[in-house]
């Protein structure tokens, strides 16, 4: 499904500055696989995800995406396929558009024309129906502005419509971090049902090792633009959170910090 094929990733090349956060890295995601993926703050999570949506290209190695090398495809190009929802909830959906705005507009994003032909009776029951899934009675307040929801309502709006359209690939980074605690944990068991029932390919960056452990079929620690620990099945099931905090810990020891 996606392949990241023997990555070089420089920022700031040639300046004092120059950071080298990717040489020679490798990382596939096979079709249907929810992996969740945790890891230092810097080693590479985010660019991971931005490799895979055309947010940044590579300075050397190849992005492959069902089948296709997308390496030099813009990233509004790949947008009709690969579903996003980042951390700050402002940003994943319009604050001053209502909901069903909201639904219309990202509806509408594969189709060359606007908001008025979107919205429908048959479509507004098609977006209720899909809004129903958060069990957070968001079908009943279609017409307030996104802005007015709490964070955890936004988020859980904007990963609906994230996932309306026929999108091969969910990306999610760290989209439950600015929640409190009970809206994150409401979000992620949101998530996960969504992702089962759509049957998404998903790449999920988190900040929370249990949910790492708790949901997804696959784990994966970066540490400095490397993956230190890749599991899956048996393996991920029997994780717990004392054995990812000790390989953090052994990572830090073995750099020194
Ligand atoms: N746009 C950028 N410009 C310069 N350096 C960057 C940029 N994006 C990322 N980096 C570098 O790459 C490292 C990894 O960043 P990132 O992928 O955002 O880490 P993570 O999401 O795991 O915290 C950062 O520590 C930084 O040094
Ligand atoms: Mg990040």
């Amino acid at each position: 499904m996606l392949e990241l094929n023997n990555i070089t990733k420089i920022f700031n090349a040639g300046t004092v500055d120059e950071t080298t956060l990717f040489d020679n890295f490798s990382f596939k995601l096979e079709k249907g696989e929810f992996a969740a993926v945790i890891g230092s703050n810097g080693s590479g999570k985010t660019t991971l995800l931005n490799l895979a949506c055309g947010t940044i290209k590579p300075d050397g190695g190849t992005v492959i995406f069902k089948g296709e090398d997308i390496t030099k495809l813009p990233e509004h190009k790949r947008a009709k396929s690969i579903g996003r929802v980042l951390q700050d909830p402002r940003l994943g959906t319009c604050g001053n558009l209502t909901i069903l705005e909201n639904m219309a507009l990202a509806d509408n994003k594969n189709k060359s024309f606007g908001l008025g032909a979107g919205v429908n009776k048959k479509r507004v029951d098609y977006y209720k129906s899909l809004l129903e899934t958060c069990g957070m009675g968001l079908e009943n307040r279609m017409n307030v502005p996104v802005g007015n929801l709490s964070g955890g309502q936004r988020q859980a709006a904007a990963l609906i419509i994230a996932s309306m359209t026929d999108i091969d690939l969910l990306v999610l980074d760290e989209h439950t971090a600015a929640l409190d605690p009970k809206s994150s944990e409401t979000l992620m068991q949101i998530t996960d049902k969504v992702v089962k029932e759509k049957n998404l390919t998903t790449l999920m960056v988190t900040h929370n090792l249990r949910f790492a452990i708790e949901y997804g079929t696959r784990l994966v620690m970066m540490h400095e633009g490397r993956c230190v620990m890749d599991i899956k099945g048996e393996e991920k099931k029997n994780a717990n959170v004392d054995d990812l905090l000790k390989v953090f810990n052994e990572i830090s020891i073995e750099v020194g910090n």
